[in-house]
């Protein structure tokens, strides 16, 4: 597995694989790997022949108050994990090499970052696809893969790919959670044993409104306040949103006529943990696109992980 730390090695590595033949994909990271991560190469290695995996916390996607300083950063696990998924490189640039001496060029998607976790972290989709942007200019891949479990991101994602005529396609890959139903996250990292446990309730919610959807109820308002519920019977949880979204404009929706997207966001105290620095407080996303029952799934269009065991 090749190491590149600058963005020339980058630019050289995709360019070799190009005149090769080989088709290149982008998986890009923040590190603190998991088996979620794993999933993104699986898939980008079903779409090409050389994967890279871009390890890169991100400045500009952090307010001032976030986790930017106490984000994990355990290279060498991320970097043993990506030997043993076969990743065939692994960029891993220093903040100045993705933000030169002076930068003040961002990439802005106005609308679809306006909702969701872009209303209570207004800088957030600014610094991800500005970096995101960056990655695949440096990167030139034929395919870069996203986890769906960070729906907007995904669809901003596939948005400036289109707007800004990139010559990539945007995949994104499903949802992988523990055997209990949580969503991996780096983020799980910061619960403890019994808010953990709390944390459920995201996936929990998710299945209390989509049995009641299966039993007849589509209205907007009765599906969020079941998945609300479910939320405010974990006593340490915080809803920042629970809501009901057109899956490719993020448009509100008031029923489930067809495929909707039911986004949450959930905060947890964080544990104090023993020899790094932890946040205050853990804010956990998770989504399902719902539809009307009997409606067909067209293939790709699910955020869930095919065989999840729960
Ligand atoms: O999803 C993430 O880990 C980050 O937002 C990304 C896409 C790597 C950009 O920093």
């Amino acid at each position: 597995m090749e190491q590149l730390r600058t963005v020339q090695e980058l630019r050289a590595w995709s360019d070799a694989q190009r005149r090769a033949d080989r088709r290149v994909a982008l998986v890009p990271t923040m590190g603190a790997l998991h088996a979620g991560h794993l999933s993104l190469v699986a898939e980008a290695q079903r779409h090409a022949d050389a994967v890279v995996v871009s390890i890169f916390v991100n400045p500009t996607q952090f307010a001032p108050h976030e986790d930017l300083t106490s984000y994990p950063r355990p290279l060498e696990s991320d970097l043993d994990q990506c030997r043993a998924a076969g990743v065939d490189a692994v960029f891993v640039p220093a903040p100045g090499e993705l933000y030169p001496e002076g930068a003040q060029t961002f990439v802005e998607v106005a609308e679809l970052a306006k909702p969701l976790c872009g209303a209570s972290r207004p800088h957030f989709f600014r610094g991800v696809a500005t970096v995101v942007t960056k990655l695949l200019i440096a990167a030139r891949p034929h395919v870069a893969v996203f986890g769906a479990k960070d729906f907007q991101q995904l669809q901003v994602v596939r948005r400036l790919a289109r707007d800004l005529l990139l010559d990539v396609e945007i995949i994104g890959a499903p949802i992988v959670r523990d055997a209990d139903g949580l969503a991996l996250s780096s983020r799980n990292a910061y619960l403890d044993a019994a808010t953990r446990r709390e944390a459920l309730a995201l996936a929990r919610a998710l299945d209390a409104a989509e049995a009641a959807l299966t039993a007849g109820e589509d209205h907007a308002a009765v599906l969020l306040e079941i998945a609300g519920k479910e939320i405010a019977r974990a006593p340490s949880a915080r809803l920042d949103y629970a809501e009901l979204r057109d899956p490719e404009t993020l448009a509100t929706r008031e029923r489930v006529a067809g495929p909707a997207l039911l986004a949450l966001a959930v905060s947890f105290p964080a544990a104090a943990a023993a020899g790094r620095a932890a946040p205050a407080k853990v804010r956990l996303i998770d989504n399902r696109v719902l539809r009307p029952p009997g409606a067909p799934v067209a293939p790709g269009t699910d955020s869930q992980q095919r065989g999840t065991p729960r």
